[in-house]
């Protein structure tokens, strides 16, 4: 037995359960919609060699909840066509919340929302953060900013301006129509990590001028802008530090280990790891993420808050568990049955160890992850196969 097989031994249930109380089947009829429904073509295009259509009949959205006008919310989701994002959009329409999602679509989709568009409660509005822009919200999700190496190295001083502008415009924001401000900061400003497990006390080591300091430095001063909004202008912040996350929807060329993991194992590829793949990682499934964004925003916490998996496996467990899945749902594995390994040199600046201290999400906001990573790779696998054969 692996150590990822036997780590999800103790998780209480072997399924996607979400906390928010919308069953798993509501959310996955999201991302992975049952082919024979009228609705379930609605978000995926079909195509030949030169063509694409896609299909435009809804007969209805998905049933949202009926809220009392005082409960509720009128939430923005900043970066909420990205992979995170919408995974929160949908989550926070199906609890019945009015939903506003603003996006530059440099790395989301409006596929990734196509669910919503046109839905009374949903707004979708095509913008940049790094320009002020004005609406009326109780709380805003400050997601927008490219997540992973290949997108924000692609022009890192934007990535910067994103990091800085657009956060100092969302907390302007916040602070004029005095709305709850989360930011998605990151474990990247733990750097290069001295200390193992990172707890929220740990400062970080981070090189502040090499190819990642684009992305860690933009989250870093992102962080200190928000505690100084809060400081000096009293704006209601909550800071949320993710961890690596994966699931349905991620973006599949972006280069990370997950989604390069699935795309070569199914394409029947070699599997390429960076450096001797010894180096460990902790990856939460994004249905526990979206749980702990929403808890952590509906607390009283405002000290930032480590939302992560703590399970740590080798980056070769991780390529082993991949190919064995993808096996199991039919794809191919170059091989048969063997899993072929290539090694090339490793990143620079790439952290060698990454595992988050959960203790205080424990304690203040009563999360921790329900989804083992063995049952959020196969979602993810079958997720993958579906776009991969459409
Ligand atoms: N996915 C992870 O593992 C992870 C880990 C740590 C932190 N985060 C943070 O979570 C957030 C979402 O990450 P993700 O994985 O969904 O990435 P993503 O790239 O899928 O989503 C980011 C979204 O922001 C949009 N965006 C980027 N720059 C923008 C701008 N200037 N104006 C408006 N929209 C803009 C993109 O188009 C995209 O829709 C990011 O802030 C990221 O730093 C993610």
């Amino acid at each position: 037995m692996s150590a990822i097989q036997a780590a999800a031994e103790n998780y209480p249930t072997h399924d996607l359960q979400a906390h928010t109380n919308i069953p798993v089947e509501t959310l996955r009829a999201l991302y992975l919609p049952d082919r024979d429904l009228p609705n379930g073509t609605a978000q995926n295009a079909s195509t030949d060699s030169t063509t694409v259509t896609f299909p435009t009949v809804r007969t209805e959205y998905p049933a949202v909840k009926k809220l009392n006008p005082l409960n509720k919310k009128r939430i923005l989701v900043t970066g909420g066509a990205g992979f995170v994002g919408s995974h929160l959009v949908d989550r926070l329409m199906l609890m019945g919340h009015d939903v506003i999602c603003i996006d530059n679509f440099f790395t989301g989709t409006k596929s990734n929302v196509s669910n919503w568009i046109g839905h009374p409660n949903f707004e979708l509005i095509r913008h940049d953060v790094v320009d002020p822009i004005m609406v009326e919200v109780d709380q805003v999700y400050h997601l927008a900013c490219p997540a992973s190496p290949v997108h924000y190295q692609s022009n890192p001083v934007k990535t910067l301006k994103t990091g800085f502008f657009g956060t100092y415009n969302m907390l302007g924001l916040s602070k004029r129509v005095k709305a709850r401000f989360l930011l998605a900061s990151t474990s990247e400003i733990y750097g290069s990590p001295a200390e193992h497990p990172q707890q929220e006390e740990y400062w970080g080591h981070v090189n502040p001028i090499g190819p990642r300091a684009c992305y860690d430095e933009g989250k870093r001063v992102a962080e200190a802008l928000t505690y100084s909004y809060s400081r000096q202008d009293g704006v209601d912040v909550r800071v949320a530090r993710i961890f690596n996350t994966f699931g349905p929807r991620m973006n599949w060329n972006d280069g990370r280990v997950v989604s390069n993991f699935i795309l070569q194992a199914l394409r029947g590829e070699e599997v390429t790891i960076y450096g001797d793949g010894e180096a460990t990682r902790s990856f939460q499934y994004i249905h526990d993420l979206v749980d702990g964004l929403i808890a952590l925003m509906e607390s009283d916490c405002k000290e930032p808050v480590n939302l992560g998996n703590p399970d740590e496996f080798t980056i070769n467990e991780f390529a082993e568990t991949v190919s064995r899945i993808v096996r199991e749902v039919g794809g191919k594995v170059k091989g048969e049955g063997e899993v072929r390994i290539k090694h090339l040199p490793p990143v620079e600046d790439d952290p060698q160890r990454r595992r988050p201290d959960i203790e205080r999400a424990k304690e203040k906001i009563g999360w921790e992850p329900k989804v083992s990573v063995l049952d959020g790779l196969r979602e993810t696998v079958l997720y993958f196969k579906r776009t991969l054969e459409e």
